[in-house]
């Protein structure tokens, strides 16, 4: 169980995610949570907020102490959400080997390839509007193709599934709005059925073949591998959408940058540093398995703890220049893709992706330009936008 047990006053902190300014730019307000309470309790969300780099880095690896499966502090997780996310070592490393194996057998030349041609046909189609948004218009349709193509399915009809992805995001701010539950576990019980479909009927080549092929390696109930299979689509379809949304407007901010990449050997480390500045992953939760502290405070078992993975990746003590884009960075230990036993899986896939977009921007008919202001969306988890006006009309 959370337990606000004898929490001091001096660690309370106003901290309202979803506040609009907050939404619109969270960076200063990180800066000031990392310079003043680096460990604070949020009432509202029962969980200890860690903000430092070091400090989030170390609760991540550390899976022994920080459990993801809450099942190891006595808790309930329904069958429905098991899968490689409610799993830590050592139970869940054959799993996690099974999809990382697949993901990694698949083509991802060709799936970059035919993902820039699908990126320039929208570009075409969009190249006299006066205005599209291009989260509805781009972002969407191309991270739904390039999902479903890595995994080898059928691409689900967009406007539903958007649906499906937007009550999941939701569902991930629980703790702030306990009203998401249901619609998201609904989301998540719609979309595993899909999933179950493409388990008897799918034969294309794909992620799905040869994770099917290999099962048996996992070792775990059958619908660890369905639910892995249903939250690996999902987490790859929700991320890169969000990605593509904050990386356009990081571009369309500073147009210098994107100039810089036409310089092919800079497109890796500033994919990488596009994600470190302004990525979706804002935080995770991990609940301590025993007593411990984190600088002076003292954690105790069953306590949920909060790693604000975005506040980290702006820490001075980590990253030089950090509030400064630098397509060159390098090493650039962020954790945008998280860390530990439960990083991404789909760290190359994500970057591969994001690579095609700013190519795409780099060989599009004009320049972008931004046509009217951006809509953040209502999330915390997960930093997206809604709605991102834009032109390639000069
Ligand atoms: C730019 C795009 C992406 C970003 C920023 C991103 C970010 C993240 C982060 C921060 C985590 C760790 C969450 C935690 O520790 O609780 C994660 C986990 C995960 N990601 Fe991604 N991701 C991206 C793309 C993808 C793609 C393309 C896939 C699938 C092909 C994917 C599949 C997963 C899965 C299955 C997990 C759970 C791993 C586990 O719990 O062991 N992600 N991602």
């Amino acid at each position: 169980m959370n337990s606000p047990l004898h929490v001091p006053t001096t660690h309370k902190v106003r901290y309202d995610p979803l506040d609009p300014d907050t939404l619109t730019s969270p960076y200063a307000l990180y800066a000031h949570l990392r310079e003043t309470t680096p460990v604070f309790w949020h009432e509202q969300m029962e969980s200890w907020v860690l903000t430092r780099y070091r400090d989030c880095r170390e609760v991540l690896r550390d899976y022994r102490l920080f459990a993801r499966d809450r099942r190891r502090v006595g808790e309930d997780v329904p069958e429905f959400r098991q899968s490689i996310q409610s799993l830590d070592p050592p139970a869940q490393t054959s799993l996690r080997g099974l999809f990382i194996n697949s993901l990694r057998a698949q083509d991802f030349d060709g799936i970059g390839r035919r993902s820039q041609r699908q990126i320039a046909d929208i570009f075409q189609r969009l190249s006299d509007r006066a205005e599209f948004n291009w989260m509805t218009e781009v972002a969407a349709p191309v991270s739904l193709t390039i999902t479903a193509e890595l995994l080898g399915v059928d691409e689900p009809e967009l406007g539903p599934y958007v649906q499906i992805s937007d009550a999941l995001a939701r569902r991930m701010d629980s703790g702030l709005l306990p009203s998401t539950v249901e619609a998201g576990d609904q989301a998540r019980k719609d979309f595993n059925a899909l999933v179950d479909s493409w388990f008897e009927t799918n034969d294309r080549p794909g992620t799905l073949h040869d994770v099917r092929e290999n099962a048996a390696k996992a070792k775990v109930p059958e619908h660890y591998i369905r639910n892995t299979t249903s939250v690996t689509f999902n987490a790859s379809f929700g991320t890169v959408y969000a990605t593509a949304g904050n990386v356009a407007l990081t571009l369309l901010q500073h147009p210098e940058a994107l100039e810089q990449l036409r310089n092919e050997s800079l497109l890796d480390t500033g994919v990488d540093e596009l994600i470190r500045f302004d990525g979706p992953a804002q935080g995770t939760s991990r609940v301590a398995t025993r007593r411990t502290t984190i600088r002076d405070t003292v954690i105790e078992p069953g306590q949920t703890v909060l790693t604000l993975m975005a506040a980290a990746n702006r820490d001075p003590e980590q990253f030089p220049r950090a509030d400064e884009l630098v397509l060159d960075r390098s090493p650039n230990q962020h954790l945008g893709f998280g860390w530990g036993p439960h990083a991404c899986l789909g760290t190359m896939f994500g970057q591969l992706a994001v690579k095609q977009l700013v190519i795409g921007l780099l060989n599009a008919p004009a320049p972008l330009r931004l046509a009217g202001a951006p809509v953040r969306r209502r999330t915390a988890t997960v930093r997206s936008l809604d709605v991102l006006p834009v032109t390639f009309r000069q």
